[in-house]
């Protein structure tokens, strides 16, 4: 029989590729999705979608019913234009919601989503999972409290539970690091800070494995794991590459950070009363500025997670479907 399985944030980026992987290696898969989405690829694949929405635990009744796995990936994210209470009603509210549901329908197991993000800038870099949490932002306070309820729940309760965490994810589809692919492209570019910290990112397709052995091997229960790629470089050098993938000369010209995030600052003030995305925010500087570097040995050794696609290739990968999309 069909090992059933829900994917939340089916919709999205990361949990649209799971979705399309699981299907491919034979799971019967169903997707929560909000309301008045576009889930035509999701039917194409014989996906089962349920609406409901993380904040509304009634609607995620029928979503859990026989599954034996839940990948819950959904949560609020991207969203600049939001109240800050948002994110922990999504992030941990909508978790805890799920996590209720799933325990009353007796699934077996439940992968919890987090992010590298809950460990804010890394001292040392790299970071293991057992270093400690700081959160640097709302949106990463919130996983941080959304990862804490998951792993006391599954203390507490007869559900095999497990928590990864994405580094930067990237790869056709996504539209966050467009940003930076068009600035560098445009020769624009300008380098805020000496960009000498430490940047690590995971392509798609790779973290879409380690989702899917966190989900299959009893060595990944009750843990941990930091999911990226092989490798990590300086934010400097990760700008040298990128312009040469793309055949732009490297931007040299930096300015210091100081007044650009002092310009955050001011614009995050004068757009939240008005529910505007500013055109800087911290978060944005925070990406010049902190060393982000992970050591994804554990998930190695307990997984045998074994990412396979290098930098070089995800990111061409990438290019080429930003301009065949006529994005970049
Ligand atoms: N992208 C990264 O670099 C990165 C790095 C580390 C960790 N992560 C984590 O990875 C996960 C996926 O990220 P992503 O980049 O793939 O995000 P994404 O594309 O923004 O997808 C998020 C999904 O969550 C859904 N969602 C939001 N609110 C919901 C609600 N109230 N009820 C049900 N579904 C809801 C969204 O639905 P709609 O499609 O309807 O909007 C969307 O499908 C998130 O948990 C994120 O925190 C991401």
């Amino acid at each position: 029989m069909k090992k059933k399985v829900l994917v939340t944030g089916a919709t999205g980026f990361t949990g649209g590729y799971l979705t399309e992987e699981l299907a491919k290696r034979g799971y019967e898969v169903r997707a929560l999705s909000l309301a008045n989405q576009n889930v035509d690829k999701l039917k194409e694949l014989g996906v089962d979608v349920v609406i409901g929405d993380l904040t509304n635990k009634e609607t995620l009744i029928p979503a859990v019913e026989d599954v034996e796995i839940v990948f819950h990936i959904a949560a609020i994210f991207r969203e600049q234009n939001v109240p800050n209470q948002y994110f922990f009603d999504v992030n941990v509210g909508g978790t805890k919601n799920l996590l209720e549901a799933s325990l009353a329908a007796n699934v077996r197991r439940f992968v919890h989503c987090s992010t590298v993000g809950v460990q804010g800038e890394i001292k040392n870099p790299p970071a293991k999972e057992s270093d400690p949490y700081d959160p640097g932002d709302v949106y990463q306070r919130s996983k941080v409290e959304g990862e804490k309820l998951a792993l006391k729940f599954f203390k507490e309760n007869a559900i095999e539970g497990v928590v990864f965490r994405p580094v930067g994810i990237y790869g056709p589809g996504d539209l966050r690091f467009l940003k930076i692919f068009r600035w560098v492209n445009s020769g624009k570019f300008r380098m805020i800070g000496k960009g000498d910290v430490l940047y690590h990112l995971t392509f798609v397709r790779d973290l879409v494995d380690g989702i899917i052995l966190c989900g299959e091997k009893n060595e990944a229960i009750g843990e941990i794991f930091t999911l990226g790629g092989n490798q990590y470089l300086k934010l400097s050098e990760f700008v040298k590459l990128l312009a040469s993938i793309l055949g732009v000369p490297e931007p040299k010209a930096s300015i210091p950070v100081w007044p650009v995030w002092l310009g955050g600052l001011l614009c995050e003030i004068a757009c939240y009363p008005f529910r505007i995305n500013p055109p800087i925010y911290r978060r944005r500087v925070d990406f010049f500025i902190k060393d982000r570097a992970f050591d994804i040995s554990k998930a190695k050794r307990l997984l045998g997670y074994n990412p396979k696609v290098d930098l070089v290739t995800g990111l061409k990968m990438t290019a080429d479907w930003y301009r065949q999309e006529n994005l970049l």
